[in-house]
């Protein structure tokens, strides 16, 4: 195994990533019909595993896509899988997708085929405390929210998602903070967070937004530590006054934003919440993974 070739996982079997091979035929492919997970590694150990799956059954019901396997299979398919890759830190990618279909037709195949399930690993460092994303934190620019309405499926189906991060990146930054009816939603492939007068906020989970795994976590260690935080809608001269915004994500984990739309963000550098709330996340990941 090396990290240009890992192994991965297709349809009940490990193999180099490589050698994986999908038909073309397949609705993943064809019509973005497909749902995916992605999941944090630390030292060998899934973080949040459970809370990864749920929301995979919750998409997988919401395509009306019956689960391919259970619990515990996919616990023992994915500690298959890191193994196989030399542990560490990894980020898993899970996919599944209706499957391959004789011909194409946007309707479900009737009768239903098998769905393709397939996982492959990429080493991922966790953000150490020099790096310059944590040190002096990163830009962010405001675009219009071109997403659909069901934002809460984790679907593959990303068109708008790449586009607006592509938009961010042609201009210098790295993630697209959206907008939709004068509020802030979340970023193209991260959640929002905004500190106001010593208070975190972050729009609730609804379909407007994908549930973060890593934004419930920041909301559960707010409420442990006491800081005080709310879930509620985020206007945009909120977040355009806001004294801190942080982005949080499985492979970012919590990041401060300290430019948005080429403005300081309060002062310009990392602010005192975002260290309170990232050395609580940092304990709390040792504590979990045994690090
Ligand atoms: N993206 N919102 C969107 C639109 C996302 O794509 C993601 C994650 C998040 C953060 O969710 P979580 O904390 O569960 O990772 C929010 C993943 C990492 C991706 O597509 O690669």
């Amino acid at each position: 195994m090396t990290s240009d070739d890992p192994i991965a996982w297709l349809n009940g079997e490990f193999l180099p990533r490589g050698e994986a091979r999908i038909s073309p035929m397949d609705r993943g492919f064809l019509f973005g019909d497909s749902i995916y997970e992605v999941i944090p590694v630390y030292q060998g150990v899934p973080f949040r595993l459970d809370e990864h799956l749920d929301r995979l059954k919750r998409s997988l019901d919401a395509i009306s896509l019956p689960e391919p396997h259970s619990r515990e299979e996919w616990k023992a398919m994915l500690s298959g899988l890191i193994e196989h890759n030399g542990g560490g830190n990894l980020a898993v990618y899970l996919q599944i997708s209706r499957g391959v279909a004789p011909k194409r037709d946007h309707a479900f195949p009737d009768p239903a085929v098998e769905p393709t399930v397939f996982a492959t690993t990429s080493p991922v460092e966790p953000p150490a405390a020099d790096h310059p994303d944590r040190a002096e934190g990163v830009a962010v620019i405001t675009l219009d929210d071109i997403r659909w309405s069901r934002c809460d499926i984790k679907t593959t189906a990303l068109l708008a998602n790449v586009l607006l991060r592509q938009q961010a990146a042609r201009e210098g930054a790295v993630e697209a903070v959206l907008l939709r009816d004068g509020f802030a939603t979340e970023g193209a492939a991260s959640n929002l967070f905004i500190v106001r007068d010593g208070r975190v906020v972050t729009p609730p989970n609804s379909h407007l937004i994908l549930p973060g795994i890593t934004r419930d976590l920041v909301v559960e260690l707010c409420r442990e530590h006491e800081l005080p935080v709310e879930e509620r809608e985020i206007s945009e001269a909120e977040l355009r006054e806001a004294d801190e915004i942080w982005l949080t994500s499985s492979t970012r984990e919590v990041v401060p934003v300290t430019r948005l739309n080429a403005r300081a963000v309060g002062d310009g550098q990392p602010g005192p919440l975002w260290k309170t709330l990232a050395r609580h996340y940092v304990n709390f990941k040792r504590k979990l993974c045994g690090l």
